[in-house]
């Protein structure tokens, strides 16, 4: 079903979202470390290089991409000006250049920067393998693409709240979109929140490079057609606000799931995790849930 895996669901998804993105929701499922170690295989300690990021949203991302490479160098696109606001209030992301812009048909020259990086925006795309071709257009050759995203649940019962929710490819298809767009020298690493157990994996970061002798065609010949936005009729507009609240509800399902392996990580031994990649509930985080447990409480008060 996959509801808010379309663009104009994901923007009305964010316009909401975007609210408790970086507080409340992104650490759950997203966090420092994960983040650093994903970023090494975009080689970005090289001297002097361009770096865009797509689907950078509230620059949660951008601020590990900018720890490596001066905001100068780096820009950020994203479809969502509502998440993008929140990016450009960030002190450390002060002098990074801000477009809006679809990961489909970017807004940008062909061969015109030295990495690209994509984090947690993938499972939006309508048509991912698109996306991958247009990091291959502007990459320039030599360059390197990195790609991280959700991979399949295991679980059965994960798998049928994520599919209804968004798209969570598959290992080989990763693979095969970055074959297919013609990068090589692929490399891998694996992410996954210190809460999730088990030998199953969480997320992927996939690197390729886009071959030194790539042919430099002129933009016109590479660069996808822009879409054409059609006028919604009433159809449409009913269709897309069940697909963002049942989408999202499913969604919102692994908070409760994420919150309850927080808590059973606080109490079990972290001997063997360093005192600083420990990874905890934020203040706004334990507010929300002290506040949760006391809705629910009361609730149960009230109807007995
Ligand atoms: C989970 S957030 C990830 C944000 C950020 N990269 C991070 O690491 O926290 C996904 C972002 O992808 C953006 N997005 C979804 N579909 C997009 C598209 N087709 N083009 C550009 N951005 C898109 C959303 O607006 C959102 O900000």
């Amino acid at each position: 079903m996959r509801l808010v895996q379309h663009k104009q669901e994901a923007y009305w998804f964010y316009r909401f979202l975007s609210i408790f993105y970086d507080k409340l929701v992104n650490p759950l499922f997203w966090t420092v470390p994960m983040r650093d170690k994903a970023l090494e295989l975009g080689q970005l300690e090289e001297e002097g290089i361009s770096v865009v990021d797509v689907g950078s949203g509230t620059g949660f991302n951008t601020e590990g991409i900018v720890k490596m490479v001066p905001p100068r160098q780096v820009t950020c696109v994203d479809q969502s000006p509502h998440q993008m606001s929140k990016a450009k209030a960030k002190p450390q992301l002060q002098g990074c250049t801000f477009l809006e812009g679809d990961a489909e048909n970017l807004p940008l020259a062909s061969n015109s920067f030295d990495r690209y990086v994509s984090a947690g925006s993938i499972e939006y795309w309508p048509d991912p393998a698109k996306g991958i071709r247009e990091a291959y257009r502007v990459v320039k050759p030599g360059g390197i693409a990195l790609m991280i995203g959700p991979l399949e649940p295991a679980h059965r019962i994960g798998r049928f709240i994520a599919e209804l929710w968004m798209l969570f490819p598959k290992e080989d298809e990763y693979w095969q979109w970055f074959r297919d767009a013609g990068f090589e020298d692929l490399q891998v690493c694996y992410v996954k929140p210190q809460w999730v157990e088990g030998k199953g994996k969480y997320g992927i970061a996939l690197a390729g490079r886009k071959p030194i002798n790539a042919g430099l065609h002129t933009e016109q010949e590479q660069r996808a057609e822009p879409e054409k936005e059609k006028p919604m009729g009433l159809g449409r507009r009913i269709l897309l606000i069940f697909r963002v609240i049942i989408g999202s509800l499913a969604g919102f399902l692994f908070i409760p799931a994420a919150l309850i392996g927080y808590l059973r990580v606080a109490f079990s031994d972290q001997s063997h995790t360093p005192e600083a990649q420990r990874e905890r509930l934020n203040r706004y985080q334990i507010t929300a849930l002290l506040v949760v447990v006391v809705l629910v409480v009361t609730l149960i008060a009230l109807l007995n």
